[in-house]
């Protein structure tokens, strides 16, 4: 257990959310695009946080419980290898469990920081856990975690800082996004840095359908809710009611995908604003906006990723049945120059 020996406190979220004309445009431009899309990072809204919350309490929806095991299990090992006083970062945070039982493992942990873009979310997590564990120290910052970071410097100096980033988000990124986030994240925490994320593993489709299809409907209703979000964000007149949910597994791709598939012809505006022009949108029977992409890694798959985004894999924890795996990696280290090679 840690010794915390500080006051707790929570300041207030720095905020460095992108601005409404860029969302706007970024929301334009997937839904404009041949193959439509919107940014799945727009699911996160006061509604949609609270239904992904049901998700991760659904039969169906295995990841979540599976990498709260793992990391019981192994929370012993997990915080030797981060070591005393670790300033820890956690993009997207809200994982709550999860994070207390990290914190909770560590040898002193020099400060706590969660980044997220639901400010409300972000104030009341860092306010309770603030309560909840005397001694952090919370520095909660607002921003988009997919864009560059700058850390909040804390009251006590950390011996090194580690990003935490559980849940399996990195799922959601292309690849070649995974591999830019995860090269911000290298140069963020630093040489000394680390990494501990969690990875959802490949495994049958049924399993895999059944957890992003549930039949309560949880899943559905979360993807529908990014339409009456951008409805709110943009002033659009997107009829819920006109799309259905849709998910599959696309095994050679490694991924699932989440489509709202029109159930009717039917045409959908948004209004001119911030200096842009209006855009109307012609949707056919079966024409469908994805909005997400969920990718299954083998740690090795995974492993091959990161080393392009300046890390190496050191060790793995996983499930019996192998269906998640949390990793730890640190920061690969440059060859130093020999002595007989430098100039
Ligand atoms: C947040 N993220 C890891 C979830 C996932 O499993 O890809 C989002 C989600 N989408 C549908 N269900 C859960």
């Amino acid at each position: 257990m840690s010794t915390l020996a500080r006051r707790s406190r929570a300041t207030s979220p720095i905020d460095a959310r992108p601005a409404a004309a860029a969302l706007r445009r970024e929301i334009v431009a997937g839904l404009t695009a041949p193959a439509r899309s919107l940014p799945c990072k727009l699911f996160y809204d006061d509604v949609g946080a609270a239904l992904f919350e049901g998700i991760t309490q659904l039969d169906a929806y295995y990841p979540t419980r599976t990498e709260l095991s793992i990391l019981r299990c192994h929370a012993r090992e997990i915080a030797a290898r981060l070591g005393p006083r670790c300033k820890i970062v956690e993009p997207g945070s809200g994982s709550g469990l999860k994070t207390r039982l990290l914190l909770e493992a560590l040898d002193e942990p020099a400060a706590y920081v969660p980044v997220d873009i639901s400010r409300a979310q972000l104030e009341e997590f860092a306010a309770t856990l603030a309560a909840d564990m005397p001694g952090l120290e919370v520095l909660p910052l607002a921003a988009d975690y997919t864009a560059g970071l700058e850390l909040p410097r804390g009251a006590r100096a950390a011996r090194r800082v580690a990003m935490f980033f559980p849940g399996s988000t990195i799922g959601n990124f292309e690849p070649a996004d995974a591999v830019r986030f995860l090269a911000r994240a290298a140069a963020l925490v630093g040489p000394d840095g680390a990494l501990l994320i969690g990875v959802d593993r490949k495994k049958d489709r049924a399993t895999l359908e059944r957890a992003y299809d549930d039949p309560e409907g949880v899943t559905a209703a979360f993807d529908l809710n990014i339409l009456t979000h951008v409805n709110r964000l943009c002033g659009a007149d997107f009829d819920v009611a006109g799309f259905r949910h849709h998910a599959s597994y696309d095994e050679a791709a490694g991924r699932v995908a989440m489509h709202l598939v029109s159930l009717r012809r039917q045409c959908v505006s948004i209004p001119a604003r911030h200096g842009e022009p209006a855009v109307r949108l012609a949707f056919d029977v079966g024409d469908a906006i994805r909005t997400e992409h969920c990718y299954k890694y083998h740690p090795s798959e995974f492993a091959a990723l990161a080393r392009r985004a300046g890390w190496t894999l050191e060790a793995v924890w996983t499930d019996p049945r192998e269906w998640f795996a949390v990793l730890y990696l640190e920061p690969t280290c440059a060859p130093r120059p020999r002595r007989a090679d430098a100039p």
